[in-house]
């Protein structure tokens, strides 16, 4: 089946406290989406890209992604990430089976690496419904109530942190998307609103470095790796 990249974009980056969205902040000489888009342009075997970008974004047009990339298809974000994720599933209603791959990866994960992908899609080949990058939890996790009292310590064991690429079929997602729009459902990521519709994902072990660029100290580190990441090809 083909295999087609969404990239949600669309974010205001609230978090990081800048002044303009996280994607266009730049590091080792790009901006975060520009890094992101130059290394899922390398993903082998893929029939097209769709970013999700702010209607009223300035920054974009500037960058002239567009003609770097032709193949390139840019469609309107929505208020959240599964939202700009489910716009750019519609956009590809005429052209992607039921049964075509999606990769879904953060704009704002420009350290992810090739083999990381090639990982996850070779584990899911033959995979029904698809799956995530993530990482072993290394800290000792607390769940806290409201007074900031420490209710209990939970499972280091079972848990695992989820980073993107998530590998779906492009059918499933979108239905799974369709429904959680429908119900004001909360999901923080693809897999969330798969396991709602009652789907087991798999999990597929990635590097520690694929951080999502956050908060403000994060875009220090990210930089860092890049150049490590650069100088090590
Ligand atoms: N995103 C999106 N559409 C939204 C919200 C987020 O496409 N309505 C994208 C962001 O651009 C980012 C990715 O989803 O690449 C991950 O989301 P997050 O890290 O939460 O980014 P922001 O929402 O921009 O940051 P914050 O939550 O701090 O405002
Ligand atoms: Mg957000």
């Amino acid at each position: 089946s083909a295999c087609w990249i969404i990239v949600p974009a669309a974010g205001i980056g609230a978090r990081m406290n800048a002044d303009i969205p996280k994607q266009y902040l730049s590091l080792a000489g790009k901006t975060v989406l520009e890094w992101t888009l130059q290394r899922l342009h390398q993903v082998p075997d893929v029939k097209g890209i769709v970013v999700a970008i702010r209607d009223d974004d300035k920054h974009w047009p500037a960058l002239e992604l567009s003609r770097l990339y032709p193949t390139l298809t840019v469609v309107a974000g929505g208020d959240e990430r599964h939202l700009s994720v489910l716009n750019a599933l519609n956009a590809l209603r005429l052209q992607a089976d039921p049964d075509d791959w999606v990769l879904v990866h953060d704009a704002a994960r420009p350290c992810i690496h090739l083999t990381d992908i090639a990982a996850l899609r070779h584990h899911l080949q033959s995979h029904a419904v698809g799956g995530i990058l993530a990482t072993p939890v290394s800290d000792t996790l607390k769940s806290v109530v409201e007074s900031r009292c420490i209710e209990t310590t939970l499972d280091r064991s079972v848990l695992w942190q989820a980073q993107t690429p998530q590998q779906f079929r492009y059918g499933l997602l979108r239905d799974a998307l369709l429904a959680a729009q429908q119900h004001n459902h909360l999901v923080t990521d693809e897999s969330s609103a798969l396991e709602r519709a009652g789907y087991q994902p798999l999990i597929i072990e990635g590097r520690r470095d694929n951080l999502k660029i956050t908060r403000p100290e994060d875009l220090a580190l990210a930089g860092w790796i890049l150049q490590q990441q650069e100088t090590a090809q």
